[in-house]
């Protein structure tokens, strides 16, 4: 954001007539309305709220303006990860829509919602890279991928904040968690991290400085030990990094206690410590943790801190609380009756989640002929109001979604469906019961001429601290699903989910399969309209679906290594281990590739890509090339597809990537139709960091792919050349 003279200057005035005692209350926020909070708030004490809305946030803003000193409004800040009252897909569904669009719109109605209950500030997005499906908040982010990750986390930023952050239906966004989160070691949550600095500034750094470009208000540090320093007190990454590096002038705040869980980490001694290690690598305001209330007045006596220091973060704040607008207009005064469920956010979010639906699987199944004469329904998810939401919904209603079940009843005619849920919760082995249980589930598949089975992971399986250790359907799913198949019936199977799964098993089991993510309050008009061919399915995967959680982490772009495995040959020996087609990179148990590759996804019709051709062999330092494909809609049946643009660097002063995505784009296309698809690149896109830290393009050769996904396409070479 540009820095405006006027604001500087009106923060000066105000820090000016401020006490220590006020400024130190500036750099708190408060969960919740404590008690004695009243108190807090008239004396200065306290600075922003989370958790807060309606008429309570009303009356403590009221005490903020009218009874405090100085009348310095408060910033309240919740949890809007992906829709506010209208639930969106989880961030990685809206990835998987590979369509920035999706996710600025559902982030600017999701803007307009929590403005109207008297939100400020949303703890949104996340943009951690997660390699590790096993990690539960891998259902928060875009996936493995820094540069699909970035695309999406900045538009996002753009709906939330849009033009102008003072806008009544616009909140301030917050880019978390600052950084390394997703690389916990064993998909355990909050573990340690080891990044080295090349890999850091390569994949997990990229997203975050999407979002800075893109004006993102506040970003949030995480909680994790970032090679041992943890990351709310690491002013190499806040400071030199953040600060220095990037310019950012937003305002940084901790996570939920992470500056006083440096004592935990053995990072700091006690909470005095902790605060002020805190304040040193520059985290501006404490979430919920008392440490910097508690002990800043004494670390500035005992001159552990400076008064320059405090006076920074402070500015920090009330620099984002001018952005806002708070001090002209610290109640909102839209109508929430007239914003939430609102028809255009509702029809956003069916659009979001008809998009973000992958097709993993097609024999022809697909989509079902709307004349069809009787579908039999089941599984747990089918009609799971709830767990369609997905995690970190905590404004989101149950009764509003809008349930597969009642979306095929209402598609088909109630008398044309059968309703056999099976299971009572996708983690129940309870399988005679409700109503029948898998029996009844098996007599409603013999009644019909099809069966859709909607399994997966109910929501609480994915989230903050909700890790697995195994990526199956759980319970006595798979049970189920090897039931319908013995029943001889096409099987199709809508599944749910916060993350990547291993399918093995359940793509034995299915002739179809989409997967549907947790795809939010209208996930079932959307998978309704998908099943019966009225939407054609376009969503692509942004994380690599291993066969095995044993190969986990599975990522597309990982490094060669020094006996890459044939790419397209199963290396599974069958001899001894001491075959020597077994000493290449694989295992001995399982094919080394994975299910699926990232940016997978079929659809109803099928595509042919041709005559991939360069506008130069030769690319000069400093200068673009072009690539074109033609693309042809070789099927039936109008579709859209993902082309993606890969890169490999043959050879660096550091290992390369085998694949690096640099681009891609929606194409639809009516059946037959063929067209041109371009993209260009800079030699400053081929950048990385080499041993010295430097952002450099080294000159060489390079691979280039269009391609349908991270494992196949057409490729072509170029060099790089010196000027
Ligand atoms: C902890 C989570 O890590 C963070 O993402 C969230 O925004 C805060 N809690 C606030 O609820």
């Amino acid at each position: 954001m540009t820095p405006s003279p006027t604001i500087e200057a009106r923060i000066d005035d105000l820090l000016a007539q401020m006490t220590l005692d006020e400024k130190i209350g500036q750099m708190w926020q408060i969960s919740g309305k404590i008690d004695g909070a009243e108190e807090t708030i008239r004396r200065g004490g306290v600075g922003s709220f989370l958790n807060v809305e309606g008429d309570v946030a009303h009356e403590l803003q009221r005490i903020a303006v009218e009874e405090s000193r100085l009348g310095i409004p408060l910033i309240y800040g919740r949890d809007v990860i992906h829709g506010f009252r209208t639930i969106f897909p989880i961030p990685l569904g809206q990835a998987a829509s590979f369509n920035p669009d999706i996710a600025r719109e559902g982030a600017r109605v999701a803007a307009r919602e929590a403005a109207a209950a008297g939100l400020h500030w949303t703890f949104t997005p996340m943009v951690d890279i997660a390699r590790d499906p096993r990690w539960g908040r891998i259902a928060e982010g875009g996936g493995e991928d820094p540069y699909l990750t970035g695309r999406i986390g900045a538009a996002m930023v753009e709906g939330f904040q849009g033009d102008d952050l003072s806008h009544p239906e616009r909140i301030a966004a917050c880019v978390k968690h600052f950084v390394g989160y997703g690389a916990t070691e064993g998909g355990r949550d909050y573990n340690t991290t080891y990044i080295p600095e090349t890999l850091l500034r390569d994949i997990y750094l990229p997203p975050f400085k999407a979002c800075i470009d893109a004006g993102v208000a506040t970003l949030m540090s995480a909680f994790n030990d970032l090679n041992g320093v943890p990351a709310s007190g690491n002013a190499r990454t806040l400071r030199e990094i953040l600060r220095d590096e990037w310019g950012f002038d937003g305002m940084v705040v901790s996570d939920w206690n992470s500056v006083l869980e440096m004592i935990p980490h053995g990072f700091a001694a006690d909470a005095k410590d902790a605060a002020a290690l805190g304040v040193l690598a520059g985290v501006d305001m404490e979430m919920v943790g008392d440490g910097y209330v508690k002990h800043i007045a004494a670390l500035l006596d005992e001159g552990l801190l400076s008064l320059e220091m405090i006076d920074d973060a402070v500015r920090n704040i009330l620099r984002l609380k001018m952005r806002l607008g708070l001090f002209e207009r610290p109640y909102n005064d839209l109508d929430p009756s007239a914003m939430l469920l609102a028809p255009d956010h509702l029809s956003a979010a069916q659009r979001a989640a008809e998009e973000s639906c992958v097709l993993l699987k097609n024999e022809g199944t697909l989509p079902l002929s709307p004349t069809i004469s009787k579908v039999a329904v089941v599984g747990p998810l089918a009609d799971a109001p709830q767990d369609q939401l997905g995690c970190w919904v905590f404004d989101g209603h149950a009764e509003d979604s809008h349930t597969p079940l009642a979306a095929l009843r209402a598609a088909l005619g109630a008398e044309r469906v059968i309703y056999a849920p099976g299971l009572p919760h996708a983690r129940s082995y309870d399988e005679g019961s409700p109503a029948g249980g898998i029996a009844a589930a098996i007599d409603a598949t013999n009644q019909a001429d099809v069966v859709i089975a909607f399994v997966g992971e109910d929501a609480l399986l994915s989230g903050e601290a909700h890790c697995r250790a195994f990526l199956d359907i759980p319970g006595a799913q798979q049970r189920l699903l090897d039931a319908l198949k013995a029943t001889g019936k096409p099987v199709i199977a809508v599944v749910m989910a916060g993350r990547s799964l291993a399918l093995g098993p359940v793509l034995s089991a299915v002739n179809a399969l989409l997967f549907a993510w947790h795809p939010g309050t209208m996930g079932g008009p959307a998978i309704a309209d998908l099943l019966l061919g009225k939407a054609s399915p376009s969503g692509r995967l942004p994380v690599t679906f291993p066969r095995a959680v044993g190969q986990v982490p599975l990522y597309y772009n990982q490094k060669p290594g020094a006996r890459p495995a044939p790419a397209d040959a199963p290396i599974v020996p069958t001899g001894t281990p001491l075959d020597p087609s077994g000493f290449v990179t694989c295992y001995l148990d399982v094919d080394h590739r994975p299910q699926f590759p990232f940016g997978f996804g079929l659809t109803y019709s099928s595509f042919e890509y041709s005559n991939l051709r360069l506008s130069t062999q030769e690319l000069a330092m400093g200068e673009s090339i072009t690539a074109i494909v033609t693309l042809t809609n070789t099927g039936e049946r109008t579709a859209t597809e993902v082309v993606q643009l890969y890169v490999r660097d043959l050879v660096g002063s550091l290992t390369r990537p085998v694949r690096e995505l640099k681009g891609f784009q929606r194409v639809e296309l009516a059946a037959g139709e063929q067209t041109e698809v371009r993209f260009t690149l800079h030699t400053d896109d081929l950048a990385f960091h080499n041993a010295a830290l430097q952002l450099v393009t080294e000159p060489g050769d390079f691979h280039l792919w269009i391609a349908p996904d991270a494992g196949s396409g057409l490729r072509a070479e170029f060099t790089v050349v010196k000027k």
